[in-house]
């Protein structure tokens, strides 16, 4: 069954956790959806764990579509979403509205995912109103990173608290559908959570909220280095590829692969005949 804003809706009020998970490409949104997430995230991550920046601000609309357009076409039940990219709705709202459009038309997205309270709930107000369900982003918002001075958790003192609760009332009756809270205390992740009807997805934001997220390749342990806090690597498939793809040199580097189940044969009278027209022994 297609997941929807209803049913994000309807597992909120009945308590079933939301489970949601990133993904940029055909192959891992098909395993995912074939696994019944509910919901596959095209974030604007994909910047960093797929093109190798920095940070996700280098990440183009162009960037976003091809991998949103990739991940529908594997996404048969999973309700699919796609980040708005750095620059591509702060600007203006019409902007804001042409560019969501684009990510529902030429994406194939079922929503669009934006960063900021108060001072986008104008574009979240004209998205929605275009018909294209919006779901925010609040706390350690990535495409802030400048103004935070690195990826830091948010909501750790009172004033700061008090904004993210008060910008989480504002998306919401900005018509925001559901909202991730991302590297925030839990325990304000629960109180907002309370305070909302509309479903709060965490990431470092604890088990209080109505569902999780994570990037792919930061659960199935595909990352190396600095594994942030938040993190649970749920699987080691870094290590099964490293493995394979060990094996797979050393194997071709000693004859050994391809064997003989891997190759197409021909009846001998064939060879025989074209070695003699191609005169080789
Ligand atoms: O870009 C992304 O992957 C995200 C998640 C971390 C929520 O926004």
């Amino acid at each position: 069954m297609k997941n929807t804003v209803s049913t994000l809706l309807k597992q909120k009020q009945s308590g079933d956790k939301i489970t949601m998970l990133t993904a940029y490409d055909y192959t891992t949104a098909k395993i995912m959806d074939e696994c019944g997430v509910n919901a596959i995230l095209i974030g604007d991550s994909l910047g960093m764990v797929m093109l190798g920046y920095e940070n996700t601000l280098p990440v183009t609309m162009e960037d976003m579509i091809h991998h949103t357009a990739a991940v529908s076409r594997g996404a048969e039940n999973a309700f699919v979403v796609a980040d708005m990219p750095f620059m591509s709705y702060q600007v203006s709202v019409q902007e804001a509205v042409i560019n969501a459009g684009r990510l529902i038309k030429e994406g194939g997205a079922n929503a669009v995912k934006l960063e900021g309270g108060a001072e986008v709930c104008e574009q979240i107000r004209a998205i929605v109103n275009a018909s294209i369900p919006v779901v925010a982003h609040l706390g350690l918002t990535p495409q802030s990173v400048n103004v935070f001075g690195g990826f830091k958790v948010q909501g750790k003192n009172i004033d700061n608290a008090k904004k993210l609760i008060s910008d989480a009332v504002k998306i919401q009756e900005a018509g925001a559908c559901a909202v991730v809270l991302e590297g925030i205390p839990a325990k304000l992740a629960d109180i907002i959570t309370k305070k909302l009807f509309i479903p709060t997805i965490g990431i470092g934001a604890g088990n209080g909220c109505d569902g999780q997220v994570l990037v792919y390749q930061d659960m199935l342990g595909l990352t190396t280095g600095h594994t942030p806090k938040f993190v649970k690597r749920f699987a080691e498939a870094g290590a099964v590829m490293r493995q394979g793809i060990t094996d797979y040199i050393s194997e071709t580097k000693a004859g050994s692969f391809p064997a003989e189940e891997h190759t197409y044969a021909v009846d001998d009278e064939v060879i025989s005949e074209l070695m003699k027209e191609a005169d080789v022994k």
